[in-house]
């Protein structure tokens, strides 16, 4: 791995590197090569947090084939990684997304393990861990983001030792029982030691993160410190057993950094006039129903679409929800279109949904109105103001951001959260209407408790999660683990 800065290329003190830049590279309508903005909440959540600072940023374009300059957008310096097709193939559509994301998410669909995933997993994590070693001044910040790069933070720590390394992991981090089915389990774990800080969404990930630990290379854990051999007595393979901890360590910090928004942005925006206007415009184009259920997702298994559908599709044939009252309007961005388990998804949603509307809607009524794809920011705050009750049904998710953002747009203090308990963010908004998805009568009984609110209680709710996504945003969030990080820098100089 290249060890040396590229000549003529500027250096950063700050890098963040993630799967995708925060654009991505579409072709319009003419055929000509534009940018839009990525999907996800990790690119909303890092955006932010790069304005603050003047680092780079270390990521794939979103398109196969494209090897481009670094190049600089809003105000960012993006440091573009290419990728064939054949390793978008094998690296993200098939390692990242059908191993390692339903692995990750407690195996809502079964993970698949191919070896040839695996191989092209280790070359394309090498090719971002070499392109920001080139970028990377001396004694430089580096923040690796997410499951896509898990062994970047050891291939970073080899070639550039006086590099300061964080991780990320935005997505849940499995239990012991799940995780210890990866063929290359050690590795990962290993990887992942690379870093000063591993940073997770929630206590339970940090746990089960730490118990792999133990268990794969049995090095010592002490609440969030991991003491790490500075040799590796057995590298590349589990340890029998625990490791003497007699030789020189280093601490890796794992704990919990749970990430949030930047509510101040939703709350600016909610205020305006036009936005407000906007929302009214909405109801008014809905046919001015009594009550507006919203779902906003990524067209994605974990998020729980097909419970809800099939709940709401109860309510409305036992006649305790009538369409000429309630619409549920579901926003379902398209996501990895090309990973079988989510064209089958696609398929069943898009068929529940045909099949509820043409039983239930009347003229002028829909029972539910579907969009299958994204929109700009403005408009979906837009939508947060005009949604009554905001539905989020997640089987699994490491945090679930549109939960903050729908209650950071309710200046208002109304509308209602319905909000799974397998979300990262049901830690920190406890006065949400909290549902197990997977029981769907308890999930109706939510819906028709949201739906029957009274105001006074809308209200209290409202104003207790507003007070806790105001004081704990992004900035909150960053800053935490950035501070974290440097502390680590001082604790143990290179
Ligand atoms: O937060 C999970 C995540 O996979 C991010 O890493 C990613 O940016 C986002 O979801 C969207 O997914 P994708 O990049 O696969 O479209």
């Amino acid at each position: 791995m290249s060890q040396r800065p590229v000549r003529n290329q500027r250096q950063y003190d700050f890098i963040v590197v993630s799967n995708r830049l925060p654009v991505d590279s579409v072709i319009d309508g003419d055929g000509n090569q534009a940018w839009a903005p990525s999907p996800g909440g990790l690119v909303a959540a890092l955006e932010p947090v790069m304005h603050r600072h003047d680092g780079a940023w270390v990521g794939w374009p979103g398109r196969a084939d494209l090897d481009l300059d670094p190049f600089d957008t809003d105000g960012m310096s993006l440091i573009p990684v290419p990728l064939s097709e054949a390793e978008v193939a094998d690296y993200y559509e098939g390692f990242s997304n059908a191993t390692l994301w339903p692995l990750y998410h407690d195996v809502i669909a079964v993970p698949e393990f191919l070896r040839e995933w695996w191989e092209t997993y280790r070359v394309v994590n090498r090719r971002f861990a070499e392109r920001t070693a080139e970028v990377a001044g001396r004694g430089a910040v580096v923040w690796v983001q997410d499951y896509q790069l898990q062994l970047v933070p050891k291939l970073l720590r080899d070639a550039r030792p006086d590099l300061t390394i964080g991780f990320f992991n935005h997505i849940p981090f499995p239990s012991y029982g799940l995780f210890s089915q990866l063929p290359w389990r050690t590795q990962i774990i290993e990887g992942l030691l690379g870093a000063d800080v591993v940073g997770f969404q929630r206590d339970a990930d940090a746990g089960n993160f730490a118990q792999a630990v133990r268990r794969l290379k049995g090095f010592a854990t002490k609440g969030q410190h991991i003491a790490v051999p500075l040799t590796d007595p057995n590298p590349g393979r589990r340890a029998s057993g625990p490791v003497r901890e007699d030789g020189p360590t280093r601490t890796v910090v794992a704990r919990k950094f749970p990430i949030s928004i930047d509510a101040p942005y939703f709350r600016a925006t909610s205020h305006r006039e036009d936005i407000r206007a906007r929302a009214n415009e909405i109801r008014a184009d809905l046919g001015n129903p009594k009550v507006i259920m919203l779902g906003v997702d990524r067209l994605d298994y974990t998020k729980g679409i097909r419970h809800r559908l099939l709940a709401y599709g109860e309510l409305l044939a036992e006649g305790r929800v009538k369409p000429e009252e309630v619409i549920l309007v579901q926003v379902a961005s398209p996501s990895r279109e090309r990973v079988k388990s989510y064209m089958d998804l696609r398929d069943e949603v898009e068929v529940t949904v045909g099949r509820i509307n043409g039983e239930y809607s009347a003229i002028g009524h829909q029972a539910i109105s579907y969009h299958h794809h994204s929109y700009p920011r403005e408009e979906m705050v837009a939508l947060y103001l005009a949604a009554d009750v905001m539905l989020v049904t997640a089987l699994r998710d490491g945090m679930n951001l549109v939960a903050k953002e729908y209650v950071a747009s309710r200046f208002d203090n109304d509308g209602v959260l319905v909000l799974s308990e397998f979300a990262g963010a049901s830690d920190e908004l406890k006065r949400a209407v909290l549902v197990n998805p997977h029981d769907i009568e308890g999930l109706k009984e939510a819906m028709m408790s949201a739906i029957e609110m009274p105001p006074a209680e809308r209200a209290m709710r409202m104003r207790s999660m507003r007070k806790r996504v105001f004081e704990d945003d992004v900035e909150k969030w960053s800053s935490g683990f950035l501070d974290t990080l440097t502390a680590r820098r001082t604790a143990e100089p290179t």
